[in-house]
Order: C-alpha cells, then structure tokens, then sequence
C-alpha cells in the first residue's frame, strides 16, 4: 500500500513566522502543505487569501494542497493557482456548478479536490467523481482547528474509499479534522490516504513537529 500523506494544516501554526513554520514542516517529513482558506461568510471565520499563499510559496518545494471555504469560490481559482496552489479543493455548497468548477480548476493546471462537509452525503461525488484528483472527507465542521473527530466521517470514508477502487483511478482521500495519533489509525483503516493535522503536528514546540509527524504515521 502507498504510504499515507501527511498534510499539516498551517492553520494551527504561528502566523507571524509562517515561512519558517512551512520550513519546519517539510523538514520534519511532511508531504504536502494544507492551507484553509476562510471568508467569514461560508464558515464561520477568515483566514488568508492569495497574498500570503505567494509569500509562503518561496519556504518550501512541498506541493500546497489549498482548502477554500469561500462562496462565492469560482472567481478566486486563477488567483490561488497564480499564487501556487497544486491542489485546489471546493466545497459543493460554495457555488451552483461544482462540475464547471472542478473543469476551471484542472484547465488551471491544478489537481482538483471536491469536499465533504459532515452534513454532506457521500453520494454528492457519484455526478463529478471523473472531475476529481482528491475526495476530502471534513470529520469536523469547517471553520476552526482544534475540533473533536465526528464518527460519522468513518462509514462515509468507506462508502467513498469503494467508489474510488471503482473508478480505477488513484484519487486521494484525504481526512480534515480532529485527526490525532488516536484518530489517525481508524481514518486510515476505513480507507483514506491523506491525513489533514493542525494541532496535532503544530501543536507544541518546533522541536516536537518531527516526532508528531513520525506519530501519525506509525498510526496510520
Ligand atoms: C477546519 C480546517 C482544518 C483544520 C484542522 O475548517 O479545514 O484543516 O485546520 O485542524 P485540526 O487538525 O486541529 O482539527
Ligand atoms: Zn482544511
């Protein structure tokens, strides 16, 4: 089996050393960098845009694996892939053609991901799965780190994890939320292939980032 992803969310780092905390990550052995994206209006709390994505892009060669919790999201695609997004991931709810959206984002040249919210069914992927290069299941609320692992999340990644080995095709699986040492072996037995982790890889001491990476990975 391919080795499990390891996406640290910067959400949980310290954003006035961010260039130095993305370094810290993939010198710890992180494989992609998770960016959450936040407009005060599709979740219940802002973040950062473009700007900042392009200031962090010169820290690291780590692919940026970009979450947009934005609505309307169509009109920033191009911005975020300018400023160096690999993957762009959308939420279904944040506009009324998430196919169109899916094309847009690939004819950037960007991977395109779909998300699930925790009141979101599995199913939403039946219509566009041919449009996705990642599947991310939310296992909390989208808006804020430090949330506790919805159960939930779990039959769903199993129900998605049967309709990727159907499609043939390598699409990731990633999990947002809650994911801890604890949590991580569950999500990763239930199927998924990339682990979304603020607190738990940034939470503590740089010091530690190696050693809470190395965690989650003999979890998984
Ligand atoms: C929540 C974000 C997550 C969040 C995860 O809206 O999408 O990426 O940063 O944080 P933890 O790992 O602390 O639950
Ligand atoms: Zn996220």
């Amino acid at each position: 089996m391919a080795r499990t992803l390891i996406a640290p969310s910067i959400l949980a780092a310290d954003f006035s050393r961010l260039g130095e905390e993305v370094r810290a990550v993939e010198e710890a052995g992180a494989d992609m960098i998770h960016i959450d994206v936040m407009d005060g209006h599709f979740v219940p709390n802002i973040s950062i845009g473009p700007v900042v994505v392009k200031s962090i892009r010169k820290s690291t060669k780590l692919p940026f694996d970009v979450h947009l919790m934005i609505a309307p999201v169509d009109p920033y695609i191009q911005g975020f892939r300018d400023a160096g997004a690999d993957i762009i991931t959308v939420h279904p709810e944040a506009g009324p053609h998430v196919h169109r959206t899916l094309q847009a984002i690939r004819a950037t040249g960007a991977r395109a991901g779909v998300s699930l919210n925790p009141g979101t069914p599995a199913e939403a992927v039946d219509p566009i799965i041919d449009l996705a290069d990642l599947i991310l299941v939310m296992s909390v609320n989208p808006g804020f780190g430090g949330q506790s692992f919805i159960e939930t999340a779990l039959p769903k990644i199993e129900k998605l994890r049967k309709k990727i080995d159907a499609t043939g095709r390598d699409i990731i699986l990633e999990v947002d939320g809650g994911v801890n040492a604890k949590t991580a072996a569950r999500v990763i037995a239930a199927g998924a292939t990339a682990l979304v982790a603020g607190t738990a890889v940034y939470g503590g001491d740089p010091i530690a980032y190696a050693d809470n990476i190395a965690k989650l990975r003999t979890a998984a």
